[in-house]
């Protein structure tokens, strides 16, 4: 089948990669012209395992294209999936300008039937802003067509694993013809297993607003526990292992540390209070999910300052800038805020990441105060403590008799509990990691 994708970031790209490994012919609509450019020699702009492959296969095999033209998107198929960013307005509702804008273009262009499928995370009812858009827009007047949503639950770093192997693909829809599309569409996976949930279009937004939500409470609750635990004694390790023998809770989303980021939990939650202040429903909870993650980079703090005493024009090595392993997004990442309060209180960083770096400059421009190494260890030369902020394999691999000999004090303060706490004290550093 034809599909049209407007948005090529990081969910646009991933889904439509995959929709052509699955045999779709796609054409992918970005408007950034480097990014385009970037896109029809095969490179990706973003880093996520296995997208590279895909993008070369798609390519080849004629079966991905990409324009920055929606009159060619609006021809091109019956199906439109809308990946445009939704970021977070200052009150904390979602800017669904982006979406808008896409809708009204191809309203506009539109004359034949076209279904406009929400990928993006949108709050509950866009469904029915956007047929309002479109029957404004539109030409022809007795053109028909379908708005369906069909939120998107890929995690950054394992994208296209999670697409083409999803856990269940939810699909709102209220018209006969469109449930067949998107039956079609997802065909290939559902042979595979995947379950195909169909629904209506209000219940699959809120699916997804309430999935992220509950997810970042889960790393909330642990995340409390874990001061628990430290005050007691306890380990949250084994808290966590126990609980998540239990298939009510699950062990996923139970590791303790300095707490979620990334561009869908801190938005998605904000946006998700705000639909329900708007229906007059209190969802404080989700307030205070919040502010237990924002207390994590404090703790992370006290705990650094509470082993150096002072960080005035103290060295200090940074292994992380990602908001997670595996991608190179830095989007609402703690290392920003660290970052940020490290240079205020005086000390001077070098820091590392596999794959974030480069978007991490563009926010903090290299000078004497921040430096950023080309490896892990070139990070710890002299260093007088090390920050560990994610939680990438090759940290949990790395030589720590090389690290030793690398810093000038051999402290760690562990902010995603990834070493053995007796192993590396036995080694002879000052180790410091959350809630054990
Ligand atoms: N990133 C994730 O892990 C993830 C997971 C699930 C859902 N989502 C949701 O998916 C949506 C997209 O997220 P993302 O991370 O892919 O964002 P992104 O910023 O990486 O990508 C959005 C892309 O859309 C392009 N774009 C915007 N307007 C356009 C237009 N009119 N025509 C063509 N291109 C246009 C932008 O240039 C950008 O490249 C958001 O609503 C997000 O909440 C994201």
């Amino acid at each position: 089948m034809k599909i049209t994708v407007v948005g090529g970031g990081y969910v646009g790209l991933v889904s439509g990669a995959c929709f052509a490994h699955l045999g779709h012919e796609v054409l992918i609509v970005e408007k950034l012209k480097e990014k385009l450019e970037l896109l029809k020699e095969g490179k990706s702009p973003i880093y996520e395992p296995g997208l590279d492959e895909l993008l070369e296969e798609g390519i080849k095999g004629k079966r991905l294209h990409f324009t920055d033209s929606l009159k060619e998107a609006a021809d091109f198929s019956e199906v439109l999936f809308i990946c445009v960013g939704t970021p977070s307005l200052a009150d904390g509702s979602p800017d669904l300008s982006q979406v808008d804008q896409v809708v009204r273009d191809v309203a506009r262009r539109m004359n034949s039937y076209k279904v406009f499928v929400e990928k993006s995370t949108v709050p509950v009812n866009t469904h029915k802003r956007i047929e309002g858009v479109v029957r404004r827009y539109l030409k022809d007047k007795s053109l028909e067509f379908d708005v369906v949503s069909n939120p998107e639950f890929l995690k950054e770093g394992a994208a296209v694993d999670d697409f083409l192997n999803p856990d269940r693909i939810v699909v709102g829809v209220s018209s006969q013809r469109a449930k067949e599309i998107m039956e079609e569409i997802y065909r290939p996976l559902v042979e595979k297993g995947a379950p195909l949930f169909i629904t209506d279009p209000a219940s699959a937004e809120i699916i997804k607003h309430a999935a992220n939500a509950f997810l970042a409470t889960k790393i909330s609750f642990i995340n409390m526990v874990s001061d628990l635990c430290e005050a007691t004694g306890a380990n949250v390790d084994a808290v966590a292992d126990g609980l998540g023998f239990d298939k009510r809770i699950g062990r996923a989303f139970l590791n303790a540390g300095i707490g979620w980021g990334g561009s869908c939990f801190p938005k998605d939650l904000k946006a998700f209070v705000k639909i329900a202040e708007e229906f007059a429903v209190d969802f404080s909870l989700l307030k205070e999910v919040e502010r237990i993650n924002e207390r994590r980079i404090e703790l992370l703090m006290k705990k650094l300052k509470d082993a150096l005493w002072t960080l005035r024009s103290k060295r200090i090595a940074l292994w992380g800038l990602s908001f997670k392993p595996n991608t190179d997004d830095i989007r609402e990442a703690p290392s920003i805020k660290v970052v940020q309060r490290l240079l205020k209180e005086g000390a001077t960083v070098s820091a590392y990441d596999p794959k974030a770096t480069d978007n991490f400059r563009r926010l903090f421009v290299e000078g004497e105060d921040l430096r950023y190494a080309k490896d892990k260890y070139e990070a710890l030369k002299d260093a007088e403590a090390l920050l560990i902020l994610t939680e990438w394999q090759e940290f949990k691999e790395a030589d720590l008799t090389k690290v030793k000999e690398l810093m000038e004090v051999p402290i760690i303060v562990d902010g995603r509990n990834i070493y053995d706490p007796d192993e590396v004290k036995a080694m002879g550093f000052e180790y410091y990691s959350i809630g054990r």
